[in-house]
């Protein structure tokens, strides 16, 4: 491996939840974390308890939790608010007969009632499964049924993707709207919410009982529910601090939806463990909404993603200029590679510097980070955090040295750990194949001074726009189109998105390519799976390359599409 550049940035900021990074290695303990919350004590918790009430019985309560806001909406809610409305809803929830375990689901766009149903639901003990509003009905339909969902919370306009039909064990249909139609299970929000107590005597949980359920996508097989526990917070709480920076006064952004779990653990859990003042903005992508959003609110913490920030990096530096963006401090970014070019770019137009942080569905919470006491080496995801160990490993376990590209492994166990992959034992096992390590899929090398370097994917899982796309859904999705025989879906890279969706096809007899069938097929992803896992291109191929079983070879497409060598083709058909 090459070595890469000693391009360094140094620390403009200490961060007076952890000063220096090495020292807080050597004297950190996950225990001493613990003490920070009152069921070390007792044993039990629950997670909505420590986020929202524990601040609204403090001096925190008429503090602002929330600042909402859309195109049509403005709303500010405290903590004592927070923790009235979703006690409100956690009754909704248990007249309903919900208990302990059940799955509830919340498919909606953000709006506050999104956040009331999330923590009225973790109050009555429920499993969470969020779901992001762009789903259809396929995406739907595989989630609720591998779940066992009980009861989903959706709005008018999402209700028909919602395939009752196919899902006996879903009871309650809980719509969020102005008016909703009368149903056998349908459950009107407003009108519930109206009459519900302010009271809830709160489920208190093991901390290992289940608090959500993200599914995500892998290179085969339908999405897994990666089940993650209560006793995720003290990482949530703990990278919160020393991560994301969070102090008494600040004011915290997260672009994420809840759908992904970006949107849960820093989107909801670590900003209000912390007590911290959270700002949502509903609706899409818009860069003068989202500077808009950071002057009006004021905002000194911003956790973005590569996409974003390479969108906003393409509108330029005219447009920062007509805002007034000093109350940043500190800005971050997840969910893919993070290019140099970036941080170079926010250090001129922001005057910030961006500090790239490395994590999965799968870890629940921060593991490869860079912090404000520490230098930045752009194109680096940092250094672990403090009480976990991350190292560069082959596939026999052996630690690699230094500029040696291999699998990305963090030791086991940390705090935000997942527990199970729902209904998937086998799969849960593969991560954690070399004893003592959990093996993320990815591959990276880790230079001299122990920053660690994103190199790619290990396996065939695209990143879009730091979305996780399992080519297999797609694919199943495909070839559930009359005019598709067979397709193979890899991602292409993209100098915005990182990679695009790409299909190669293969055509039943009688269909001839064109333009229109490819909008077609498209169009087909779109509506039955979800608009980013549709394909972005589409190329038609007489053969697609195979192995004996039949299996298609994304090898071989990726190495078409690059124009690189097929390598050894052995194994193809024919
Ligand atoms: C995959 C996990 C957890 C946050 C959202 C994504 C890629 C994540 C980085 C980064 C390069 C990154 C990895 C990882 N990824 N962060 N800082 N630099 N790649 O969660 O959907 O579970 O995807 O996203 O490939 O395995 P996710």
């Amino acid at each position: 491996m090459e070595q890469q550049s000693t391009e360094s940035v140094a620390p403009t900021a200490t961060n007076p939840n952890m000063k220096n990074y090495e020292e807080e290695r050597k004297t950190f303990s996950w225990e001493e974390i613990e003490k920070n919350f009152t069921w070390y004590e007792t044993g039990k918790v629950n997670m909505a308890y420590e986020a929202i009430d524990r601040h609204a019985e403090s001096s925190r309560a008429n503090k602002i939790a929330l600042h909402y806001c859309d195109d049509t909406r403005e709303e500010s809610y405290t903590f004592e608010q927070m923790k009235l409305n979703s006690n409100k809803f956690g009754n909704v929830l248990r007249d309903l007969g919900i208990v302990k375990g059940d799955r509830v689901f919340i498919f909606m766009p953000r709006t506050p009632e999104l956040y009331f149903a999330f923590l009225g639901a973790v109050k009555v003990g429920a499993i969470v499964g969020p779901l992001f509003e762009a789903f259809m009905e396929m995406a739907v339909r595989d989630r609720l049924q591998d779940s066992g969902a009980i009861a989903v919370v959706t709005t008018p306009a999402l209700l028909s993707r919602v395939p009752v039909a196919d899902l006996p064990e879903l009871k309650h249909v809980i719509v969020v709207g102005q008016e909703v139609e009368a149903g056998e299970g349908i459950v009107d929000y407003y009108k519930q919410m109206a009459t519900a107590s302010e009271e809830l005597a709160i489920e208190w949980v093991d901390r290992e009982d289940g608090l959500i359920l993200h599914y995500t996508s892998g290179s085969t097989g339908k999405p897994k529910g990666i089940c993650h526990v209560h006793n995720a917070m003290i990482q949530h709480y703990y990278t919160g601090k020393i991560v994301l920076d969070l102090q008494e006064d600040d004011v915290y952004w997260c672009n994420a939806d809840p759908g992904w779990v970006t949107g849960t653990s820093y989107g909801i859990f670590a900003p209000w463990l912390n007590g911290a003042t959270n700002v949502i903005r509903g609706g899409r992508f818009s860069p003068k909404d989202w500077y808009g959003t950071i002057e009006k609110y004021k905002i000194s913490i911003w956790y973005s993603s590569p996409t974003a920030l390479r969108m906003l990096m393409g509108v330029g530096d005219e447009l920062v200029k007509q805002f007034d963006l000093s109350s940043l401090r500190h800005v971050l970014s997840v969910g893919e590679p993070l290019n140099p070019e970036v941080v170079r770019w926010g250090l001129k137009v922001y005057g910030q510097r961006i500090h790239d942080t490395w994590w999965m569905t799968e870890t629940g919470g921060h593991l490869v980070c860079n912090y404000p006491a520490m230098a930045i080496r752009p194109g680096s995801m940092g250094k672990p955090i403090p009480g976990t160990d991350a190292a560069i490993v082959d596939d026999n376990g052996n630690v690699l040295p230094p500029y040696r590209m291999g699998n990305l492994a963090i030791k086991t166990p940390w705090p935000s750990m997942m527990r199970k992959v729902w209904n998937n034992p086998a799969k849960y096992e593969e991560y954690f194949r070399i004893p003592g390590w959990y093996i993320s899929g990815d591959s990276a090398y880790c230079d001299e001074d122990g920053y660690f370097w994103f190199q790619g994917r290990i396996d065939d899982v695209i990143n879009t726009a730091g979305e996780r796309v399992g080519p297999f859904e797609v694919e199943s999705k495909l070839v559930e189109h009359p005019a598709v025989a067979e397709a193979g879906v890899i991602g292409k890279p993209d100098p915005i998105r990182g990679e695009i969706i790409k299909a190669f096809i293969g055509l039943r007899d009688g269909y001839t390519p064109s333009d229109e069938l490819k909008a077609d097929i498209a169009k087909f992803v779109k509506e039955g799976l979800s608009a980013h896992a549709a394909p972005r291109e589409i190329e038609f191929r007489d053969k697609l390359p195979k192995t004996r079983s039949g299996k298609i070879m994304r090898r071989v497409l990726k190495a078409w599409e690059l124009g690189l060598p097929t390598g050894d083709l052995s194994t193809i058909e024919d």
